[in-house]
């Protein structure tokens, strides 16, 4: 059986079978839920999407999802064609719908709709945006820490496809994931531009040297929302943080490594191109942030 891990690998769940997705207002039987093969999302990756989770009852950080979500499908010329009052409500609708409370994940996704051909061009996008909610029955399970391979692959640059954006075309961190797997790892670790470790394919990374925890300047990264609590945590608890550059041989010679995203939280790092990270488990300051981070969500989803 294959070894392999990934870093939103969820328990089974047999109530996934029968979900209600949402799909442009209406709840559609997980079989039945479809968009044209002319949406603009299936045809070009032409969308944007959030994942977000749901801790008893509360979606965690959502004001800070539906920002990013805003802002990105501003920056694409997208018109969501709801409020942000809507767009909760639809997530709340979705949730209702499928009787979840807690230990949920959704994909919201917005394209720019179906197509009058089968063509590049926006104005050809002629329905209005299509809108899509999957939401699961979610229970992260780590069965133990990630791989991580260097590849060639590099997030967009703010010129190209800008990192900042949680595009629905994600065919380079897709090909850097598949180099990473050719080479025997679970997932890509993605350097910038000028050679800095940057990501991976599809968190944001940290490592702990000497008790500071340090991670990419931010700048050719997604500007992921656990990345920006976990900074956020360290400052308020003593400690030391860094956005700065650094390299491969800073990463070799970390204690410890580990990714962040809404899905996982933080995810353990165990080694990078064959060179185990730390003691290769769970490190003291990840485990320490991670309890933090859960505090967090508890605060959070009791206001
Ligand atoms: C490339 C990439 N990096 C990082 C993240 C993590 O972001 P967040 O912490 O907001 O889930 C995501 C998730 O959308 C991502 O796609």
């Amino acid at each position: 059986m294959s070894d392999h891990v990934t870093t939103h690998q969820a328990q089974e769940d047999a109530r996934n079978e029968s979900l209600l997705i949402y799909v442009d207002g209406e709840m559609k039987p997980r079989a039945k839920a479809m968009v044209s093969v002319y949406d603009s999302g299936f045809m070009l990756g032409d969308g944007v999407w959030e994942g977000l989770r749901l801790y008893d009852g509360r979606w965690a950080f959502v004001d800070e999802h539906l920002d990013r979500l805003f802002e990105a499908a501003k920056a694409i010329d997208l018109d969501i064609g709801m409020t942000r009052d809507q767009v909760f409500a639809a997530l709340e609708q979705t949730c209702a719908a499928n009787d979840m409370h807690t230990d949920v994940h959704a994909r919201l996704m917005v394209t720019r709709g179906v197509k009058r051909l089968p063509f590049q061009h926006p104005s050809l996008s002629v329905s209005g945006p299509t809108m899509v909610i999957i939401m699961e029955h979610s229970k992260p399970k780590a069965p133990r820490p990630i791989r991580l391979a260097t590849v060639p692959h590099q997030r967009g640059l703010p010129m190209t496809q800008d990192p900042k954006l949680n595009s629905h075309s994600k065919l380079n961190c897709i090909l850097a994931c598949i180099a990473a797997e050719k080479a025997g790892a679970d997932e890509a670790l993605m350097l910038d531009v000028h050679g800095f470790v940057n990501t991976t394919n599809a968190c944001n990374f940290f490592i702990v040297r000497k008790g500071q925890v340090w991670t990419s300047t931010g700048d050719y990264c997604m500007n992921g929302i656990t990345r920006q609590k976990v900074i956020d945590l360290c400052r308020a608890n003593d400690i030391e943080v860094f956005e700065r550059n650094y390299s491969l041989v800073d990463t070799y010679g970390a204690d410890e490594a580990f990714l962040t995203g809404t899905f996982g939280a933080q995810s353990p790092v165990s080694e990078i191109d064959g060179r185990v990270i730390g003691s290769g488990q769970l490190g003291p300051v990840t485990e320490r942030i991670r309890g933090l981070y859960k505090a967090l969500i508890q605060q959070e989803t009791a206001k």
